[in-house]
């Protein structure tokens, strides 16, 4: 009588297993999401260090309008950042040379986060 109840108890442990792997691979998940956050803390380091005195403490600029608001780019404006960026505009200086590119798209890594969070 033991043994006929024995095969229900199986089957209800097989999905409790599933739902074990499915934990384990929702964390993996997580692991492999950390490199896109490395890349917005060492851009939000850069800009604190190269933009911020002028464009403001985490993109809040108070500058009252002389500055160009950064949090004004939108996702389609990343080449003209760039751009401005290697290349500088007026009162902006060129950061060419000064910055490696790796450097500037992590900047704009931070820019994003900032903004479409
Ligand atoms: C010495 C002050 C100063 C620093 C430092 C500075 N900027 Fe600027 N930035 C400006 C000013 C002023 C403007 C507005 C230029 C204009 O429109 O004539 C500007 C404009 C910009 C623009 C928008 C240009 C456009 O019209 O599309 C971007 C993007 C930008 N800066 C990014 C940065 C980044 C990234 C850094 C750090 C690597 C930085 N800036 C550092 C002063 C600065």
């Amino acid at each position: 009588m033991i043994m006929r109840r024995a095969p229900p108890l199986r089957r209800a442990y097989v999905p409790l297993a599933a739902r074990v792997a499915l934990a384990l691979a929702a964390s993996a998940s997580v692991v492999y999401a950390d490199p896109d956050g490395a890349k917005i803390e060492r851009g939000a380091a850069i800009y604190g260090d190269y933009c911020a005195s002028c464009h403001g403490d985490g993109l809040r600029n108070t500058s009252g309008g002389a500055t160009f608001d950064l949090r004004r780019l939108r996702p389609e404006d990343h080449d003209r950042f760039l751009n401005v960026v290697l290349n500088g505009k007026t009162q902006m200086p060129p950061w060419r040379g000064a910055l490696k590119l790796e450097q500037i798209e992590a900047i704009w890594a931070y820019i994003r986060a900032t903004i479409d969070r």
